[in-house]
């Protein structure tokens, strides 16, 4: 529980007010229901939510009589959510893909659970820069995946950046305008703790020279490193390394392959008809 100088002052405010009302009367809420409620931020309605905090503030019996202020259980999860959601905002995800959570997926495909599972070894999977393709054809689920991955990681603390190659090409190619130099687009992708790279092979092919330029170099410093990357890829292997060249798929090493091969295009799903 955090005393600060403002909810001291509203407990006693709080306090002197029911003191001179009715001296039995309770004041603030009891220790244990505060910390079940912070134990379970939305464990209260949003109406009794705002009935109780004071602007992010809410006032807890401590002892007999003394009522202290604590940081509001459901502001704070409401802003750690909001933090987190900036944060993969930042790292580069898409909205389609910023709140969708495992359990809010078809989970029937193995592929689905097998990721899902080593999500829980996150920790060594970083530290060790296990990286990882998922390979097949669209709409199967590989971004969403990555996606998850990088939540996981990015909730154990690591910085995460979720690029799509083509794109940073296009960016650092036209010198005239460049929004990007080669030096930092390396830079970003060489410097995340984990590296989701989307839907590798996908570029343009006048712009291939940078885009293994770009690779090569980050891959280099990512492998030196042990930074992981996860690639989510419509290639085969063998097909990527004709585009790339096998002295840039050897900087991925350690690296497993798994081709995400089921038969649901989740891209395809009906949904009403609006048109
Ligand atoms: N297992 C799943 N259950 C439900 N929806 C899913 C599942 N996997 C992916 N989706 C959704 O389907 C859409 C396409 O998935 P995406 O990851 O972009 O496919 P891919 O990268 O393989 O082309 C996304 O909106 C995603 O949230
Ligand atoms: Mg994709
Ligand atoms: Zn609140």
């Amino acid at each position: 529980m955090t005393e600060h100088a403002g909810g001291k002052f509203r407990g006693a405010l709080t306090q002197a007010l029911s003191a001179s009302a009715a001296p039995s009367a309770q004041v603030g809420m009891p220790l244990e229901r505060f910390q079940a409620w912070r134990a379970s931020p939305l464990s209260i309605s949003q109406k009794d939510h705002d009935r109780i905090c004071m602007g992010g503030f809410v006032d807890v019996q401590k002892a007999d009589g003394v009522t202290a202020s604590a940081k509001c259980p459901m502001c704070e999860f409401q802003r750690s959510q909001q933090d987190f959601v900036r944060k993969l905002r930042t790292a580069g995800v898409g909205e389609r893909y910023l709140n969708v959570e495992w359990d809010d997926l078809d989970l029937s495909e193995p592929i689905f659970q097998r990721i899902r599972k080593a999500c829980g070894n996150i920790d060594r999977i970083v530290r060790e820069g296990r990286s990882l393709i998922l390979w097949g054809k669209p709409g199967l689920g590989k971004t969403q995946m990555s996606v998850l991955i990088g939540k996981a990681a990015l909730r154990a603390g690591y910085s995460v950046h979720l690029v799509n190659l083509g794109r940073v090409a296009c960016m650092v190619r036209d010198y005239e305008s460049a929004e990007l130099s080669e030096a930092q687009a390396v830079a970003m992708m060489a410097s995340a703790d984990l590296l989701l790279l989307e839907d590798l092979g996908a570029g343009e092919s006048d712009k291939l020279k940078v885009e293994r330029r770009l690779l090569y170099l980050a891959l280099e410093e990512r492998m030196n490193n042990n930074r992981p990357t996860i690639i989510t890829t419509n290639c085969t292997v063998p097909e990527l390394t004709d585009v790339y060249g096998a002295r840039i798929m050897h900087r991925l090493q350690p690296c497993q392959m798994l081709e995400v091969n089921h038969k649901t295009n989740f891209r395809l799903r009906v949904v009403d008809e609006l048109w």
